[in-house]
Formats: structure tokens, sequence, C-alpha cells
């Protein structure tokens, strides 16, 4: 008999077509996530959960789910699942590493970039019609090249990130408690606030959990330089909005690039989105077509794993096995 499995959104065929060729697969068709009451129904029977970062797999989800045997993220953070809750009952949790680091990388030095220099409110003064003549002060920002750029979590994509930086001729700066043995060539291991207060462009890429929940709030955006630049590509809730939202509107700092808020989505009509000095993108830091793609498969392959008694090729909580091995 086929695995029994849920699918929280239609992905890429490349990934979903594995899954539908060996599984007896649901897929939920809407644009939007699946309503909370409809998913805690749809996994009653299933084996295996290919879910999204907007999905809460949390005890509840688990409970209403006796026989899953694997849960598969399309994603690399996992934050939205209790990994210790199903590590407690035996089930591994797949998500996509790698795949996706230089892409996120990219992304995020695209919006350190257009904060810097202005080009998303560049771009709102030509289409709204303002202007009119080449200005000798006309939309000045600060340089790149040469600047230090503090970096928030020097994992994959942290270090994919400082790689771009060396193009620009910057001095790179990191903070990551757990991060050892890196080439200080590469970039200079400092406490958080020699980092904020040094730093020209300070970007994030620390994983959410509770340690680094509002990890930038008020007291490190006053440390940071009012001339800075923050980037956030990792999750929302790393920065607290409203401190930030005071910060760039009393120029405490002088920029923000956001990939990801909190909350998400956010609202038109949030304050945040109407500053001329914070760009808000919709999480969208790993979207390339390619990428896309190969997080699909990623995740095909951790789901058929796991149904089929394998160790996931990428699992986030592999002390789950000697449980059931
Ligand atoms: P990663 O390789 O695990 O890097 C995260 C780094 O942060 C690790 O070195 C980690 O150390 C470190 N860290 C953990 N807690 C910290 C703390 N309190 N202070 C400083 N550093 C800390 O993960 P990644 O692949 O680079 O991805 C990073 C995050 O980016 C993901 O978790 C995800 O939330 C986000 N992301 C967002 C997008 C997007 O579309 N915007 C795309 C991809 C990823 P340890 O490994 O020792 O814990
Ligand atoms: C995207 O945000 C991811 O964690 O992959
Ligand atoms: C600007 O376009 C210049 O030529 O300096």
């Amino acid at each position: 008999m086929k695995p029994k499995v849920y699918v929280t959104r239609r992905v890429p065929d490349l990934g979903l077509d594995m899954v539908l060729k060996t599984c007896e697969a649901e897929v939920w068709e809407g644009e939007l996530p699946v309503p909370r009451d409809l998913l805690l129904e749809k996994v009653r029977d299933i084996n295996g959960l290919y879910c999204l970062l907007t999905d809460r797999v949390d005890e509840a989800l688990l409970d209403a789910a006796p026989n899953l045997r694997v849960v598969s993220n399309y994603a690399v953070g996992y934050n939205n699942i209790a990994v210790d809750v199903c590590t407690a009952r035996g089930i591994p949790v797949g998500n996509t590493p790698g795949v996706l680091t230089d892409t996120t990388a990219d992304f995020a030095f695209a919006l350190l970039m257009a904060a810097a220099r202005r080009i998303v409110e560049g771009a709102r003064y030509v289409a709204n019609g303002k202007w009119r003549t080449w200005g000798p002060k006309l939309l000045r920002g600060v340089d790149v090249y040469g600047g230090t750029l503090g970096i928030v979590g020097f994992g994959r994509i942290g270090q994919a990130v400082a790689r771009r930086a060396r193009g620009f001729d910057m001095r790179v700066l990191y903070y990551d408690p757990y991060a050892e043995g890196l080439d200080p060539d590469v970039a200079d291991a400092v406490d958080l606030e020699m980092l904020l207060s040094q730093s020209d462009f300070v970007s994030i890429h620390v994983p959410l959990s509770d340690e680094t929940h509002h990890l930038i709030g008020e007291a490190e955006l006053a440390q940071m330089k009012s001339t800075a630049v923050l980037v956030n590509t990792a999750r929302g809730p790393v920065v607290d909005p409203d401190a930030l939202l005071r910060a760039l509107q009393t120029q405490v700092i002088a920029a923000a690039a956001l990939d990801v808020t909190e909350p998400e989505p956010l609202p038109p009509d949030h304050p945040l989105v109407s500053l001329p000095n914070c760009i808000v993108c919709p999480h969208i830091a790993s979207a390339s077509i390619a990428t896309r793609n190969k997080m699909a498969v990623i995740a095909a392959e951790n789901l058929l794993a796991g149904l089929e008694g394998r160790h996931l090729p990428h699992c986030v909580n592999p002390e789950v096995y000697p449980l059931r091995w």
C-alpha cells in the first residue's frame, strides 16, 4: 500500500512529481496556507507531511496525526516546527540546507545595496513624476565599497554574504558564539556590541529561536551608527519591529531592508511599509526558479526517505534515530 502524504501547497513539479509517483498524496491547491482546522483534519491518517514555513507543526498537530512518520519542511529554517516534540515521538524532521545559500546571500546583498544607494526610493521618485533634472545632492546614499559589514550568525548564508563583501573591499565582522575555527582572513569574530558599533551594514543570518527572538531591539539599535543600514533576511522576529520603526523614524539608524517581518505578511498600512528609509520585500530571498526547484527535490527526498525508514538526507533532529532504529 502506498504511504499517505499531505502536501500543504503546490510546490514546483520537479519535487512534487516524485511524491505523486510513489505516494497517495493530496495537495492543498489554495494560494494561501491551509486553514488550521482543515490541516488538523487532513493530517489524521497521513504518514508523511510535506509542509511550508507558513504551517505551524506543533504538539496539537502531532496529536492529530498518530500515523505520522516524517515531517519535511520546504525551507532551511524550521522554527515553524516543534522539533523537540517530533524528536520525542521518533519523527524525523527534514529541511533544505545548502541549495538556497547563495541565492539567499545574493538577495541579502541586493537589499544591502538597494538600501545604501536608495534604489527603491529612486525608482519611486521617477514613477511619481518627480524627476526633473540631474541633482548634485539628489538621493545621496552611503558607499558600500570599503565599508564595514557586520554579520550576525556566521553559518552557511552569513559566510556566503561575507564572500560577496570581499569583492566590494569591505571589512567583515561577525558575531556567532557557535562558529569555530574560521579563517580570520575572511572575517573577524567580535562580540555583538562591537559588531553593532563598528559596522556600516549589519546583516542578520541567525535562525529564529528563543535565544534570537528580538535579538535586535532598542538597546542594540542604539549601539549602531546613525549612518548604518540593517538588513534582515533571516526571520522577522529576530528584530523587534516597534524598536526598528522608532529607530528609523528618529534617525537612530539610517535605513533598513527587510525580506522577513513580524508579522508576516506585514499589512500594507503598517508604518514600516511607507517609511522612505525602509525597504520591505515579501520573503523572497530564496526565490530563484532554479533554487526553488532544488528545494522541492530535497524536500521530496527527505519525505520519501522518512516514509521508507531510511535516514533523511537532511535531518534537523538526527538524535531521533537511536529512538527508532
Ligand atoms: P546555518 O548555516 O545554521 O547558520 C546560522 C548560524 O547562526 C549558525 O552558525 C548558528 O550557529 C548561528 N547562531 C545560532 N544562534 C545564534 C545566536 N544566538 N547568535 C549568533 N549566531 C547564532 O543556517 P543558514 O542556512 O545560514 O540559514 C540561516 C537562517 O536564514 C535560516 O534559519 C532561515 O531562518 C533564514 N533563511 C531565510 C531565507 C529567506 O527567504 N529570507 C532563506 C533561507 C534562510 P549553530 O549552527 O552552532 O547553531
Ligand atoms: C526560507 O525562509 C527558508 O528558511 O528556507
Ligand atoms: C554622472 O553621471 C557623471 O558623469 O558624473
